[in-house]
């Protein structure tokens, strides 16, 4: 469990604050390990589809990371490996040529042993970087290569998963998920009046704590009066709209998002059997249960279902503005990895009026489009291509799932996937102008 808080971007190169650094940094190292071990080496190396990669390529890539933007910008520091510097980048142009998306689950080598290898190496590098003085360059990558990881850990859970229900047997991840049945609950809006909010996260490196370079600058927007159900959608909500036709009725779907039910055949969310009555998890083939939160839907159906429904998507400023009051100063908690259920759960009862699940059980998605906030400036060199040049053709989804790590969120956070994704465990909120 990942007890350790982050130090904070500006920490200053002080004992303490190397070894807080260095306790996060096996923290997150082991947890990947953690999540790979109930794998075998088969396991590792399947990639079902050009969007999920092998966990196998998940533990190099992340080690890649530490390795090509921590160590080997060294003096005196022996280069990467040529050949697995083009296995394991992903898409970094400016770094080099990268081996296909599409083809890393051909890589029967490195064998699986020398990717665990290779972790060990470079974390005892890593380690011995943050026993001595360290510069603050260098730290900040660190940090950054730590939530790198648990973005990657998460893939690997959601890639994993896509890659066993490919099995016509099924097989779980683990067998021992610990289930979590909850009673419905019924559904209330929250009402919010119009304000001109502030949004977003201070540039990082800065006073306050890590944030990727798209959630800045913070800055104001208007919102309009509005109004947010309580908790996202169920599982039983989602079924009345297929039991009413939603997916065949043409008047509910984005252009786009009809030809893409039409030619993939969508009927219903990616993991569920044909039956509606059961459904693939982590932990195998299990019983719907009709008050958790639906999920593995693509933006189209959550956009489908919520017109159906008669109302709209959440903006991404509604929100972040209704994350950021309804945390106060308190903690982000929720249905996160860190519970080990790996999968949604029905929601507490909310206090009166209160909005639920904001965080963890699934990423809702919003109807923002992913582009970058006015002013915004990437991170300098290579790194600039982490986020900035997938601000194209994807929509923001917000407030981590059951597969992210429970300090890898804040409520500025912007994930982005394309439109037709849907093996994350995404979700969503209802949301309708106030009247
Ligand atoms: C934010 C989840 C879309 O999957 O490429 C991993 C995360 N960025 N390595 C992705 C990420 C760099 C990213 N998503
Ligand atoms: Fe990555």
């Amino acid at each position: 469990m990942l007890s350790t808080p982050v130090p904070p971007a500006g920490t200053p190169d002080t004992e303490p604050a190397r070894t807080a650094l260095a306790d996060h940094y096996r923290a997150v190292r082991d947890r990947t390990s953690h999540l790979a071990a109930p794998l075998s080496a088969e396991d590792a190396m399947v990639q079902s589809m050009p969007e999920a990669s092998p966990a196998k390529w998940h533990l190099a890539h992340t080690t890649w990371f530490f390795d090509r933007f921590v160590l080997s910008d060294r003096p005196g520091a022996p280069p990467v490996d040529p050949g697995w510097d083009h296995l394991f980048n992903s898409y970094y142009r400016s770094v080099g040529n990268a081996h296909a998306q599409a083809r890393r689950g051909l890589l029967s080598r490195p064998s699986l042993a020398r990717v665990h290898d290779y972790r060990r190496q470079v974390d005892e590098r890593v380690l011995a970087l943050l026993a001595g003085e360290t510069d603050a360059p260098t730290r900040q990558r660190i940090t950054l290569g730590l939530h790198h990881e648990q973005q990657h850990q998460e893939l690997l859970l959601t890639d994993i998963k896509h890659a066993l229900w490919n099995n016509p047997l099924r097989p779980a991840y683990r067998d021992d998920l610990p289930r979590t049945p909850g009673a419905l609950q019924p559904l209330d809006w929250v009402r919010f009046d119009e304000a001109v909010v502030d949004v977003g996260a201070p540039a990082w490196p800065g006073a306050s704590g890590f944030a990727y370079d798209n959630e800045s600058p913070r800055h104001r927007v208007l919102v309009g009066a509005h109004a947010l159900a309580s908790r996202p959608v169920t599982n039983a909500e989602y079924r009345a709209f297929i039991d009413d036709g939603g997916y065949r009725t043409a008047a509910l779907w984005l252009s786009d998002g009809l030809d893409t039910v039409e030619r993939e055949g969508w009927c219903r969310p990616l993991y569920w059997d044909e039956g509606l009555e059961t459904e693939f998890t982590l932990g195998g083939m299990r019983p719907i249960d009709p008050a958790a939160p639906v999920c593995h839907l693509s933006h189209y159906e959550a956009d489908a279902f919520v017109r159906w429904a008669g109302a709209r998507l959440p903006t991404e400023f509604e929100w972040e503005r209704a994350a950021a009051a309804a945390r106060g100063s308190g903690d982000i908690t929720g249905n996160f990895a860190d519970a080990g259920r790996l999968h949604p759960t029905a929601a507490p009862v909310a206090p009166g009026g209160d909005l639920s699940q904001l965080f963890g059980d699934v990423w809702e998605w919003t109807s923002s489009a992913y582009v970058p906030y006015p002013g915004f400036r990437e991170m300098p060199g290579a790194l600039g291509e982490y986020n900035g040049k997938f601000m194209s053709g994807q929509q923001v989804l917000r407030g981590g799932s059951c597969a992210t790590a429970a300090d890898h969120l804040r409520a500025s956070y912007r994930n982005f996937f394309r439109p037709a994704a849907r093996w994350q465990f995404s979700g969503v909120r209802l949301a309708r102008d106030a009247r």
